[in-house]
């Protein structure tokens, strides 16, 4: 039955809970463990219809309610996306994941605060065939959450064929606001993908040339995708919205914004709601990043076509090679982002580029209009005094070292920590992530950067005057006000964290969630210490 017998390093393994470690875990605390919602999660190839013409060949994840609310799980019909499994604070999960890919496979819990043998390391991926039962309860804030496969150097491969799904955690302060739910709670997933002629997925980071530049830029597909359909269009009421947005693009950035102007109103980061609802002209959103709307279409005429674009920004910063200054000019035309669209093939798309994300039709039913409640979470204030490193923050340089990005000038070690990745269970901490790698030579690339096991909090930005003004292209769309694990780090630009490590000792991961560059071993290690 359990399949997952490589607990790794024993040493980090010796605090956890759960069946996955048969063994290495006391019988009492697995006894203890009754499960509210079990699932079957099985990732296999299948096949679906995305464009005229012959279906295409994906990777998918079905489940299956075992015991439990069958309402706990929805599909998304018609898309390889999903599924979306909707789960309450306070309850315990167990699932039972199936490997049915040709290639090794384990499942991350994307913004989960989990015991690290629950958390998708790569280390604990299983072979085709294989098996992992996953045990935790869920203490999350309530929140817009995801999970994804996480094997080493695959994970690129394997979220672009298709395996993604929602994993939407509710609490008792999140209902007692009665926003927008069921069909008026739509969950919205962004991809851009690119298609050979026979509709069949291209994913273009194969060998030689091509194939390194695509990944050392990061894929770029030349159709967007909204749930696994491309062209996206939806009838909506003329009512108020809660719209939750998931970036699962491998690279692509967008800067999302309605076609007639009107602001965004954002009520929810990562981690779950702001302390109160923000307005932004537009909304940065890099891989793996989630941001939630409240939408009112109530003032919109019956009949009306909004849509929401993704407008353009430069997304490169360097401009100290006096000729080349134009690559990182509105647009984001050639440089690093034109490399991926030689080594991508078919790639019309740059990073940076604009178009249409998802149509939207407003319904003939009469209008209701709603308010936005003017308060929605406690957040507790940013304390970085209580810091053990405030003036001496834990460093982390964006490096380039030959053809693979790195972190420190190092690159990912299956098992390893250095000393100086290591930090003490129940601390708090100051990050800082300097993105000054490339610069000079070709502008320097944006790094959306990851962290498990936490949800930290952004202290502070501050950007290299010669990136300044592809900085500002992106920079009004930030929402750094409530609880991230994902933060965007553009070229030239430092930004500080505070991350406090209060929930699971062991070994965790932070990488970038530009997959490419992960897959290509821009992610480390670090070991919270009990
Ligand atoms: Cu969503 Cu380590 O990843
Ligand atoms: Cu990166």
């Amino acid at each position: 039955m359990h399949a997952f017998q490589r607990p790794g390093r024993r040493e980090f393994l010796g605090a956890v809970s759960g069946a996955a470690l048969l063994g290495a875990v006391p019988t009492l605390a697995r006894a203890a463990f009754i499960p509210d919602l079990e699932l079957e999660l099985r990732a296999a190839p299948d096949q679906v219809g995305i464009l005229r013409g012959p279906a295409t060949q994906v990777w998918r994840y079905h489940a299956r309610v075992l015991q439990g609310d069958a309402g706990a799980v929805s599909t998304l019909p018609g898309s390889y996306l999903g599924p979306i499994i909707r789960v309450r604070r306070g309850m315990r999960v167990r699932i039972h994941f199936i490997n049915q890919l040709p290639q090794p496979s384990v499942v991350h819990w994307h913004g989960m605060l989990v015991p690290e043998a629950m958390d998708g390391h790569p280390r604990f991926a299983v072979p085709p065939g294989g098996q992992i039962v996953y045990e935790f309860e869920i203490t999350n804030r309530a929140g817009t959450y995801w999970f994804h496969p996480h094997p080493h150097g695959l994970t690129g491969t394997q979220v672009y064929g298709g395996l993604a799904g929602l994993l939407i955690v509710s609490d008792e302060e999140d209902r007692a606001l009665d926003l927008p739910g069921g069909e008026h709670d739509l969950a919205l997933v962004i991809q851009d993908r690119s298609f050979g002629p026979d509709n069949q997925l291209h994913y273009g980071s194969g060998g030689g040339m091509g194939g390194m530049m695509t990944r050392m830029a990061g894929f770029l597909g030349d159709h967007i995708l909204v749930n696994g359909r491309p062209n996206a269009m939806l009838d909506v009421e003329r009512r108020p919205y809660r719209v939750r947005l998931l970036n699962g693009s491998n690279s692509r950035i967008y800067k999302l914004a309605w076609n007639d102007g009107t602001p965004m109103t954002v009520i929810g980061t990562d981690g779950g709601l702001l302390a109160e609802p923000v307005q932004r002209p537009y909304v940065t959103l890099a891989p793996a990043e989630r941001v939630e709307l409240w939408v009112d279409f109530s003032a919109r005429a019956a009949g009306d076509d909004l849509s929401l674009q993704s407008l353009a920004f430069a997304a490169q910063g360097g401009s100290m090679m006096g000729g080349m200054g134009g690559m990182g000019g509105m647009g984001g035309m050639g440089g690093m982002g034109g490399m991926g669209r030689m080594g991508g093939g078919a790639g019309a798309l740059d990073q940076g580029a604009s178009f249409s994300v998802l149509g939207l039709r407003m319904g003939s039913g009469a209008a209701v209009a709603g308010k936005v409640p003017a308060r929605l979470a406690h957040i507790a204030p940013l304390q970085p005094e209580q810091a053990i490193n405030l003036n001496n923050p834990r460093t982390f340089h964006v490096t380039a070292g030959g053809m693979a990005w790195g972190l420190n000038g190092r690159v990912f070690e299956m098992e390893r920590v250095a000393d100086d990745e290591v930090v003490r269970l129940g601390s708090t901490e100051v990050w800082q992530f300097v993105n000054e790698a490339g610069m000079g030579m070709m502008g320097g690339l944006p790094h959306p950067l990851h962290i498990h096991g936490v949800q930290f909090r952004v202290m502070d930005r501050r950007v290299h005057p010669q990136a300044s003004s592809a900085w500002r292209s992106l920079s009004a769309g930030l929402v750094d006000e409530g609880w991230k694990d994902t933060v965007l780090l553009m070229p030239g630009e430092r930004v500080r964290l505070l991350l406090r490590f209060a929930d699971h000792p062991g070994l965790f991961l932070y990488h970038c969630h530009n997959l490419e560059h992960e897959d290509m071993g821009m992610m480390r290690n670090f070991l919270i210490r009990a």
